[in-house]
């Protein structure tokens, strides 16, 4: 691997702008890095990196771009300087860039004309010691925090932040992203409902949400969905055909009905679009809609459509309550290096933000509950989940 040279290390506090007035600690180098895929928010993170960084300690940020494999490529780093966050705010996406592959412990390569996996785990090692970073922030969901918390078992002091449109990482309330992609869920069943009920039809919207159904069951209850279908309750599709066949003989001539990506008929699978390419990638899901929309078309006779929302959901500007999570989670993700704290997450739980240890946030998914609180309500104003 090539090496990639960096400044020497300061070991003063740095100049900071004339309004702030450092705190004396100890000056630190930090990179950060955003991994999987992208959400609203991430930039936001980023400024309030930078910007809490600079001003309280004087510290330098190094940017590392494209997730892990900017840590293995060469010119994929450089310093983050308060005019780089500038109008960041607003800003949907990363300016570091993301990639869903790049996981430096199965590294794709080829050899010899054959695809191969190999760990290259220590060359990333190396390339950290090498930047002379004392500590690295990773702004990634699952997958991302799985690898930080790897390298943070190998010695890199790792702090992690939590990132996901789905809102499916355990030990945190909220991921930023989640709500900004539930607004735009929301919106679309709003428009869905005023064609939907000019043209008697049955309108499928099917959300993001691969292991978790928070997005369709949150924008389902918000946009007032007449049923929600969910990973969590696997859908008799006699039970949904049933509700909607009930809705016309009473006079309702439409049918909203919000389906997550990852939702399966009791005793069925996910609907997979393209199949995973090696044991180290996901399948890509998709399709679910229009598999329960010929369905409601054959059993009832009732004129379905389906819309997609896909990637919209991830992009855009974050509401103003993903911007705020996002600045108070970037700012204790320094908090913690400047206690360094390492191998822990930011994360929020009773309207506080807080930290955990990674490896509470890994590994499994937090759910929805079938028969929790939120369900039940939807129940009791006589959403259906097809069960
Ligand atoms: O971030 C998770 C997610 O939103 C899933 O709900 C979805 O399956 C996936 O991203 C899509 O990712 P990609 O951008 O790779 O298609």
């Amino acid at each position: 691997m090539q090496t990639m040279t960096v400044p020497k290390k300061k070991t003063k506090t740095q100049a900071v702008p004339a309004h702030t007035s450092p705190r004396k600690v100890d000056f630190k180098r930090v990179g950060v890095l955003t991994g999987g895929g992208d959400c609203p928010g991430l930039n936001a993170v980023l400024r309030a990196v930078v910007k809490s960084a600079v001003f309280n300690y004087g510290w330098e940020i190094i940017g590392i771009n494209e997730g892990f494999e900017g840590l293995l490529t060469p010119g994929k780093t450089h310093k983050l300087e308060l005019k780089d966050v500038r109008g960041l705010l607003p800003r949907g996406g990363t300016i570091l860039g993301s990639t869903n592959r790049g996981n430096p412990f199965e590294h794709k390569e080829d050899k010899e004309g054959k695809k191969v996996v190999v760990d290259i785990s220590s060359l990333a090692m190396k390339s950290y010691e090498k930047l002379e970073l004392d500590a690295l922030i990773v702004i990634g969901g699952d997958g991302s925090l799985k690898i930080g918390q790897k390298f943070y078992n190998m010695g890199m002091n790792v702090v992690g932040v939590p990132k996901t449109i789905d809102n499916d990482l355990m030990a945190t309330d909220a991921t930023f992203g989640f709500q900004t992609a539930v607004i735009t869920a929301t919106e679309a069943i709003d428009k869905l409902h005023t064609t939907g009920e000019s043209h008697n039809r049955a309108m499928i919207l099917e959300v993001m949400g691969r292991y978790a159904g928070w997005i369709a069951l949150e924008s389902g209850l918000a946009g007032g969905a007449d049923i929600i279908l969910i990973p969590e309750i696997p859908y008799d599709i006699e039970e949904v055909c049933g509700k909607i066949r009930r809705r016309h003989e009473t006079g309702s001539g439409f049918s909203i009905i919000v389906v997550a990506e990852g939702a399966r008929p009791k005793g069925g699978d996910v609907t997979v679009l393209r199949a995973a390419k090696d044991a180290s990638s996901l399948e890509r899901l998709g399709g679910v809609g229009n598999v329960i929309a010929a369905q409601i078309t054959e059993q009832t006779g009732v004129e379905t459509r389906v819309t997609v929302l896909g990637h919209l959901q991830r992009g855009g500007t974050p509401s103003p309550f993903d911007r705020i999570l996002s600045t108070r989670f970037g700012v204790e993700a320094v908090e913690l290096v400047r206690q360094e704290r390492f191998g822990r997450m930011v994360c929020y739980r009773d309207y506080r933000v807080d930290s955990v240890k990674i490896e509470d946030a890994v590994g499994a998914f937090k759910l929805v509950d079938p028969d929790g609180q939120m369900v039940r309500a939807a129940e009791a104003i006589g959403i259906g989940f097809g069960r």
